[in-house]
């Protein structure tokens, strides 16, 4: 007797496979509800938090007033990328700009591209929060050793490590980033970075370029070093992202 459940999926009866007919042939393939389970259950694995939920490539706009051009450069990119994954390039994105520019809106909006429509395991972390747990690890009265915190940021599909360079360099945080960054690189997995530092190279040693750097603005170079931003460049694609900062430009208006 078959049971006359409303759980019970429609087009498949539960089995979590379709027969799909082409004129006289017939393949199998799984069904839409397998797909949707698996996509939730990734979505909620891949820790996005919640004031980013919202952000969804089909809701970023590039349509008003003002609106930098690289905005729209970056969306397309962003889009394309996500539309031409290939598990096996393992090239990332560095998605470089100030303050508020929408930024870790185009990386969380790939993700759940990603997720939802094709299956891939992704996992959100911010750079200050990651190197927080780490650290935090090391605290003997915690349980989760640094392996626990680490093994997922190695393993996962696909990272996005948001705010890059935003902790203050050190000797160890410099090591921890590379650690992760290499560990992907080198098993061709795919990360997507956001920072608000430029691209440079970092500040050289010396009193005379030390004076000449004082004047200018902290860039990525100084934050991770050389080494690891040269890294970045053979790792990742840059989109570069300018203009306003959209929260402040858009605070009384109906954008979130
Ligand atoms: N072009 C856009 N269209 C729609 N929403 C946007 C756009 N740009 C930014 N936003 C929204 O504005 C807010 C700020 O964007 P986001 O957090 O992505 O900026 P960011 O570049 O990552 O900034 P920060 O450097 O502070 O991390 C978010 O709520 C985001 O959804
Ligand atoms: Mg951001
Ligand atoms: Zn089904």
């Amino acid at each position: 007797m078959r049971r006359a459940s409303i759980d019970v999926c429609p087009i498949c009866q539960g089995i979590g496979w379709k027969t799909l007919t082409f004129g006289a042939k017939q393949r199998v393939a799984r069904c839409e509800c397998r797909l949707k389970a698996r996509g939730q259950a990734l979505l909620a694995a891949a820790r996005i938090p919640r004031r980013y939920e919202h952000c969804e490539l089909s809701s970023f706009t590039t349509d008003f007033p003002a609106a930098h051009g690289s905005l729209a450069l970056a969306y397309i990119a962003a889009t394309k990328f996500a539309e031409e994954y290939d598990s096996r390039e393992g090239t990332g994105l560095l998605i470089i700009g100030k303050i508020g520019v929408g930024k870790t809106h185009l990386a969380v909006g790939i993700i759940k591209e990603l997720i939802l429509n094709h299956g891939i395991a992704c996992l959100f972390y911010d750079y200050r929060e990651l190197l927080k747990e780490i650290q935090n690890s090391y605290n003997e009265s915690v349980r989760a050793t640094e392996l626990d915190v680490l093994r997922p940021v190695f393993e996962t599909e696909v990272l996005v490590l948001d705010e890059l360079g935003a902790v203050k360099p050190t000797e160890w945080v410099w090591d921890t980033v590379s650690l992760i960054l290499n560990t992907r690189y080198n098993d061709n997995r795919t990360t997507l970075i956001t920072t608000n530092f430029p691209d440079g190279a970092p500040a050289l040693s010396g009193s005379l370029s030390l004076a000449r750097n004082a004047a200018r603005e902290e860039n990525l170079g100084d934050r991770i070093g050389e080494r690891m931003r040269s890294r970045l460049h053979e790792m990742c694609r840059i989109i570069q992202m300018d203009g306003q900062d959209f929260r402040q430009k858009f605070r009384s208006a109906s954008f979130r």
